[in-house]
């Protein structure tokens, strides 16, 4: 899920490379995204019927969700066709198909015409819409009042190599994520910001706000090092000229091999923010 620099009209290999990404996170994360879908079919009594998971990707949360509550019909909106496709294929293999369903929608063009909702899940996507005050208006009119918002927002990509790599200069990937954040703060301006008065001056009742500070230590699943890969090659693609050339040299030795697959000191830190917003 952890992810920058997302344009809105990715060439079809940065696609493919973002879903790859999701996927790995999904996979690797997976611990987190059960306790927050519990906690979300605590808050609304198991009774919600009707889902939207808005900007679904590959459906990581759509999939929970439809798991969760299995008497819901679940609506994953995205506007990359090849996301809703991986979505669909997902859902199939886990025989879900016949509550699943997909719409593909491009939000900055206009909201699609939605059946009221019970639940509407948004996870590492709000950040990305042009006008999130007119997206929030519209989420709230779909939901039927008592309906619930759960917003998941992550504030950067996550980290994972140790301070001192034995090559290069210790605080590289530090250096690379100051050097990101820098450009981000001109093209996803919205990332890691604070939804929680936004969401209260849109008309919901802001009813928590969570902070996970996900640190995963070693022993790690193999699909960690897979994630880390992913992960630093798009942070590398947003860093073109913004590293000096001892640091990208580094970087780039490190990701032309597939010598961090096999890196045992790895850890994944991040910290994702989850507001529970109700329409009154
Ligand atoms: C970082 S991904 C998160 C995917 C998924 N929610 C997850 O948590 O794994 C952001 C998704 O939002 C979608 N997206 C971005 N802008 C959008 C827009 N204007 N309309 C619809 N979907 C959008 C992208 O295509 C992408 O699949």
């Amino acid at each position: 899920m952890a992810d920058h620099h997302h344009h809105r009209h990715e060439p079809a290999h940065d696609t493919d490379a973002l879903a790859d990404m999701l996927d790995l996170d999904a996979e690797v994360l997976r611990d987190h995204l059960d306790g927050l879908v519990e906690w979300l079919h605590e808050r609304t009594g198991g009774r919600a019927r009707r889902i939207l998971d808005l900007g679904c990707g590959t459906g990581t949360g759509a999939l929970a969700l439809a798991t969760r509550f299995p008497d819901a019909e679940v609506t994953a909106v995205d506007m990359a066709e090849p996301m809703l496709h991986r979505v669909r294929a997902k859902a199939r293999a886990h025989g879900l198909d016949g509550r699943i369903h997909t719409r593909q929608a491009d939000l900055d063009a206009g909201w699609p015409a939605l059946a009221p909702m019970d639940l509407v899940w948004a996870s590492a996507s709000l950040h990305h819409v042009a006008e999130p005050d007119r997206v929030l208006a519209d989420v709230l009119a779909t939901l039927r009042p008592g309906g619930v918002f759960a917003v998941a927002e992550l504030e950067a990509i996550p980290t994972f190599l140790p301070d001192d790599l034995g090559v290069g200069r210790p605080g590289l990937e530090a250096r690379c994520h100051a050097a990101l954040r820098e450009g981000l703060s001109h093209e996803v301006p919205l990332l890691g910001s604070d939804w929680g008065p936004r969401l209260a001056r849109a008309g919901f009742t802001v009813e928590a706000e969570r902070v996970f500070r996900i640190e995963l230590t070693p022993p790690l699943p193999a699909a960690a090092g897979r994630y880390a890969q992913a992960c630093l090659r798009r942070l590398r693609t947003g860093l073109d000229g913004r590293l000096d050339a001892q640091d990208r040299d580094t970087l780039d030795t490190l990701l032309d091999s597939d010598a961090i697959l096999s890196r045992t000191d790895l850890t994944v830190r991040t910290t994702r923010t989850v507001w529970l917003a109700v329409r009154p």
